[in-house]
């Protein structure tokens, strides 16, 4: 079967590529649009260095991009878009969400429902988080005459293009989601408002690096949290923090999530039973993910904190990253948690290894019940799975 090379047209009108159906095998229509951009792609769990890997002009978009297609089940994926110098990536829509965090540069975005002129335009650096409302035109600027901006777009388009594979439905409908966004002149500006426990109901972030946090201790380590809500679109976002020579509790869920490490230093590992372990490195700027219904456990073997964004299905959509049980059961209850003190320990002895590379201290007395109970409770809440 032949995949016939399609740009994406800044008009959002393009022509359906060749496809046969996804049976036996086959590539879903996701897939063979994503091949068609000719553009470099990266699969499975994580891409080390989102701020130097290669990007490739993206047809007559105006941006180079590269795009993410981690092993998420086919539930989401990214595309790392440049815009270079002094330009813009011309305007677009689609029938699929897209969360947006700026991974470097300074630049704007203007948004404008179908079938409106009412443009609304704002300003974002590095650090800055915003969702793009389904099918709202937007197109983006890099405010700098000399540096290029990159954006790390985090999107539903599998799930769009899988459920349509005929493009001009989904990058040149009519549809205008006012129940979403009727153009609001406060849309995009609001500094938000608490909903309930660590959530921060807002359209907009301006930095997610430098937004307050609070303890969040059933994770352990002594860790914090934030989460973000957008009405934007279905995506949540929270920013983790956990200090130098501790790890986080290994826990599991669905598929979907994309991880960015904002600040720090450590190592991944995911597993499921009985399967062969995987095991990633990253730093600022590595974007990775979880895979479905895997134990994945982060470890911070850097001297400084480690602060990392999570972009994942929530509000509607929560249910796309299935559990068996609430996360704060552990393995003993047959939940999707596991217990320090359920760990192998291995995990502990191959930590302090890696540490002591380092030359950082293990902070073990941070990684117990003990520590945990001595915190303040956590405030739980209505969209506080993680
Ligand atoms: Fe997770």
């Amino acid at each position: 079967m032949a995949t016939k090379t399609q740009a994406l047209d800044p008009s959002g009108i393009v022509p359906m590529p060749e496809y046969h159906g996804h049976l036996y095998g086959e590539k879903s229509p996701w897939k063979v649009w994503v091949e068609a951009q000719e553009v470099p792609i990266h699969m499975g769990v994580s891409l080390y260095d989102m701020y130097t890997t290669p990007v490739a002009d993206w047809g007559k978009t105006g941006a180079k991009a590269a795009m993410l297609n981690f092993e998420t089940g086919e539930m989401s994926d990214a595309w790392l878009l440049e815009i270079p110098p002094g330009g813009q990536v011309k305007p677009m829509h689609h029938l699929f969400e897209k969360m947006v965090y700026v991974v470097s540069g300074r630049g704007a975005t203007s948004v404008w429902q179908v079938g409106s002129t009412k443009k609304q335009t704002f300003e974002w650096h590095k650090g800055s988080l915003f969702g793009v409302p389904m099918n709202a035109w937007h197109e983006f600027y890099n405010g700098s005459g000399s540096e290029p901006a990159r954006l790390i777009c985090v999107t539903t388009a599998p799930l769009a293009m899988n459920f349509s594979p005929d493009h001009d439905f989904i990058f040149n409908n009519p549809k205008a989601f006012l129940h979403i966004y009727s153009s609001q002149d406060d849309y995009f500006s609001s500094d938000g408002k608490a909903i309930t426990g660590r959530v921060w109901q807002s359209n907009f972030i301006a930095d997610v690096r430098s937004f307050s946090m609070e303890t969040m201790r059933f994770r352990g380590a002594g860790g914090s949290n934030r989460i973000f809500s957008m009405n934007s679109t279905h995506w949540k976002a929270h920013i983790s923090q956990f200090p130098s020579g501790t790890y986080k509790k290994a826990h599991r869920h669905g598929p979907g999530a994309h991880l960015i490490t904002l600040e720090g230093s450590g190592y991944t590992l995911e597993w499921n039973w009985g399967k062969q372990v995987v095991e990633f490195p990253w730093k600022d700027g590595t974007c990775y993910t979880a895979l479905n219904n895997f134990w994945h456990q982060h470890f911070n073997t850097g001297s400084k904190p480690v602060l990392y964004v999570a972009i994942t299905h929530g509000r509607y959509h929560w249910t796309l990253r299935t559990r068996a049980a609430h996360k704060s059961a552990n393995v003993a209850q047959f939940g999707d948690e596991m217990d320090y003190e359920e760990e192998e320990p291995g995990v502990r002895e191959k930590f302090r290894r890696e540490c002591a590379k380092n030359g950082v201290k293990v902070d073990d007395h941070k990684m117990t019940k003990e520590y945990e109970v001595s915190l303040r409770p956590d405030t739980w809440a209505k969209e506080d799975w993680t």
